[in-house]
């Protein structure tokens, strides 16, 4: 009997693709690997740049109340003190004590909720206290590395997240300093200089990009979890009281962000904390519909006047904000917060425009894999392929191609037949592929000086004329409409 073959997107295939076409690789693999630490090759370091800039797109210019920010990774370590990381950034950790493997405790039993609904705690697993969680496992978790029976368990305790080290030559407390864990405390520290620095009013937001490190006791799921990572946040201060509809505007805002940039609203959902961060109000995260099931990408959180007070208290400085148009009332300013993981963006964005789709008729499969990104996020905008090497074409190709540069981000490819340069150009997501031909360099030809531009998502075709190419492009992008995968 004919095996039949599975076209659905999996992580593997994810993590294939990715390899194969140069889009992210295993750290230092000529080692053995650097474990939850990944290197992005050429075209993954422009399909995560492009997520950036419409991010930084999105949340600065379409908002004109958001303003920019680049603050240090190293921060003075009594900032790590006031928001209250040094105390309370932990995870909950048990060990085997028969193969000392190292678990997640809240983790271990999510997982194994999830292949076994009908033994659950009762209760959601991030409301469990450490002797609930260890009674849980002893009662039914085998230990998933060594596989022993004997459930033979230590107690679960507190492991902190933020990387440390010391400045210079002397490693004691004075020089003590951390990776930072989220990017946003540069945002607070940063509050009254950027107010007075730019006369900002309030409400307004600071929007910012970077590294963030955390020692994560588990890495798997490819990207999803490491422990170097990129967060693109947004702090948006606002009056008190005014917080809990800003809060929700926001949550609308970042939900339509992902919807613009073309994940299926189906493969989103909130997920909404039953227990919150030291920080937080309130808090909702954004999942997407991995292949692994639905994890978050975003968070959204009400961090009200928490950080910009507990910065008063350790600095000794007033971070007030003076409100002119509210008769010089002085308050602390409540804070929404919006952050997203950027490598997370990178495999939902992925794993939503992976698809392998049969363009051959019944009975007559042919498959091609695809990826149905945005435009904007492609790593390649348009390729210019020459039908044929010879009789001059590669040299206008590559005219054509030298005009499109200093506007796209151009590929050229002239090994091959077209049809297996097309399905090329398809595996990384490549919208547009520009076809020179006969006709284009033929001047008694009816289509001199045209081009034939081939859509990904369709595979239909237009015949343009050179002098309009730029701008079909710039339309065709602006026009985009995300395709409904079947
Ligand atoms: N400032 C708030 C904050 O950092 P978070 O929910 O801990 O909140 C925000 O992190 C986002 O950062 C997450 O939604 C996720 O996308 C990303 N993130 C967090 N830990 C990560 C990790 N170990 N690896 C990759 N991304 C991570």
């Amino acid at each position: 009997m004919e095996k039949k073959v599975d076209h659905s997107c999996t992580l593997d295939k994810i993590i294939s693709l990715c390899k194969r076409r140069g889009f992210v690789y295993q750290a230092s693999e000529i080692y053995g690997g650097q474990a939850g630490a990944w290197d992005y090759g050429p075209l993954g370091v422009e399909f995560k740049r492009n997520i950036q800039n419409a991010w930084w797109h999105y949340m600065t210019q379409l908002h004109d109340d958001v303003v920019g920010l680049d603050s240090a990774i190293f921060q003075h370590h009594k900032t790590w003190e006031a928001s209250g990381h040094v105390a309370h950034f932990s995870d909950p950790m048990i060990d085997c004590t028969e193969c000392n493997a190292r678990f997640r405790a809240d983790q271990l039993i999510e997982d194994f909720v999830h292949s076994h609904p009908e033994t659950n705690p009762g209760k959601p697993v991030d409301t469990m206290t450490h002797e609930e969680m260890k009674a849980f496992i002893d009662a039914n978790i085998n230990c998933p590395t060594c596989g022993s029976t004997n459930r033979k368990y230590t107690a679960v305790r507190e492991f902190n997240l933020m990387f440390k080290t010391y400045q210079g030559p002397v490693a004691d407390e004075s020089h003590l300093i951390y990776l930072r864990p989220e990017t946003c405390q540069g945002i607070f520290t940063d509050f009254k200089s950027i107010v007075q620095s730019n006369r900002m009013k309030i409400p307004f937001g600071v929007a910012q990009v970077g590294k963030s490190f955390r020692n994560e006791i588990i890495f798997k799921n490819f990207i999803f979890r490491t422990c170097e990572f990129e967060q693109m946040e947004m702090e948006y201060f606002c009056k008190p009281g005014t917080d809990d509809d800003i809060f929700e505007s926001w949550r609308k805002d970042r939900w339509n962000f992902y919807l613009k940039y073309g994940i299926a609203e189906k493969n989103l959902q909130w997920h909404h904390h039953d227990k919150l961060a030291h920080y937080a109000k309130d808090a909702y995260d954004i999942q997407y519909n991995f292949p692994i099931g639905f994890e978050e990408i975003e968070g959204i959180h009400n961090r009200t006047d928490f950080d910009l007070s507990q910065h008063t208290k350790v600095s000794g400085k007033d971070m007030n904000y003076i409100d002119q148009e509210d008769g010089n009332k002085s308050y602390t300013p409540y804070v929404i917060e919006t952050s997203a993981g950027l490598n997370r963006n990178f495999l939902a964005f992925l794993c939503e425009a992976y698809e392998e789709q049969n363009v051959g008729d019944e009975g007559n499969e042919d498959y091609r894999t695809v990826l149905h990104l945005h435009p904007q996020l492609a790593p390649v905008t348009v390729a210019v392929l020459p039908l044929m090497k010879k009789d001059g074409l590669a040299e206008k190709a590559q005219e054509i191609r030298a005009a499109l540069k200093e506007e796209y981000v151009t590929d050229y490819d002239q090994s091959g037949t077209v049809g297996k340069r097309y399905r090329r150009q398809d595996e990384i997501g490549t919208p547009f592929c520009v076809t020179v031909d006969y006709d284009t360099i033929t001047k008694d030809s009816p289509n001199f000086d045209t081009v034939t531009v081939r859509f990904r998502d369709s595979m239909e075709q237009d015949r343009v004329k050179l002098s309009e190419l730029s701008g079909f492009l710039h339309n065709a992008i602006r026009n985009y409409k995300p395709v409904e995968k079947k």
